[in-house]
């Protein structure tokens, strides 16, 4: 297990514990393996220059890049390091076998992945990956020792959101993973809420609209068992840029973000990193 990866499992900040903020960059089907390096090594220095190269060591927050699958072995090269990690966008739910086109745990394991995104509104809606196949997912992840953490992405819909569904929905889709593995199955993972709505439209919730989702789910986690709910990083994802990651890191239970488009650039993506690391500072 990588260094990062013992860091983010014990949660713990170098001032004891407390909830790190995770930075996590989702690719999708972008990129190439010369901007998987300009990326990594352009994010790296930035986050490095920001904590001062004293502190080079012990960024106060966790960097996570999910290129797409053939980038992987070159970013967790470029990366290693630099500590930052580097996730899968996505996993097959079976060990091994006649599974054409598929990428099994172990493989992302073999090649250094210390995370992978379950279940992004990108899976579910284009690629019609149900509840059911997430949570099967999420728990091959948890069979696996959880080696590769699982990044369980939740969130509404605009007409859900409308009618008044946005926790229900939430909830229906924690409570899928939940039925599969247990409260036990979340002790080492993270969870990221993305409104559907504000995936890659420019238009992202209110800090407001999420700190009120992201209590929810905390609360719901709560209610089944205290510590893991405390300790769980539960990420923002939906437009989050420089600009407003302040004001969406700042509320109680944000502990940083999905970041789709704007993890492509090094500036933005850094901007946001750098945000991280300020406010990691009032979390003492
Ligand atoms: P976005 O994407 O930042 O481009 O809205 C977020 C995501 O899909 O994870």
């Amino acid at each position: 297990m990588r260094y990062a990866n013992i860091r983010a499992h014990l949660n713990l900040s170098k001032e004891g514990l407390m909830r790190r903020f995770l930075v996590a960059g989702n690719w999708k089907m972008h990129g190439s393996s010369e901007m998987t390096a300009d990326l990594i090594s352009g994010v790296a220095r930035r986050a490095f220059d920001a904590a001062s190269l004293s502190e080079k060591r012990a960024l106060a927050y966790d960097i996570l890049v999910c290129p797409p699958a053939p980038f992987l072995v070159q970013a967790v090269h470029d990366a290693d390091a630099q500590y930052i990690s580097v996730g899968a966008q996505n996993v097959s739910q079976y060990d091994s076998g006649a599974y054409t086109g598929e990428v099994s745990l172990a493989m992302l394991a073999e090649v250094g992945c210390e995370y992978v995104l379950i279940g992004h509104s990108e899976r579910r809606e284009i690629f019609g990956e149900s509840d059911q196949v997430i949570a099967q997912k999420f728990a091959a992840c948890v069979g696996f020792g959880s080696e590769v953490i699982p990044l369980l992405c939740i969130g509404e819909t605009l007409s859900q959101r409308k009618s008044g569904d946005t926790e229900k929905v939430v909830a229906a889709q924690l409570d899928a993973v939940l039925n599969e593995v247990g409260i036990e199955g979340f002790a080492k993972a993270v969870i990221a809420y993305e409104p559907v709505w504000a995936i890659g439209t420019g238009e992202t919730a209110s800090p407001e609209q999420a700190q009120e989702v992201h209590a929810f789910i905390r609360n719901k986690l709560r209610g089944l068992d205290k510590p893991i709910a405390e300790k769980i990083q539960i990420l923002y994802g939906g437009s989050v840029k420089p600009a407003n990651a302040e004001e969406l890191f700042a509320q109680e239970d944000i502990d940083g973000g999905l970041i789709g488009g704007a993890s492509l650039k090094v500036d933005s993506f850094a901007g946001i990193c750098e945000v991280a690391q300020r406010l990691s500072h009032d979390r003492v």
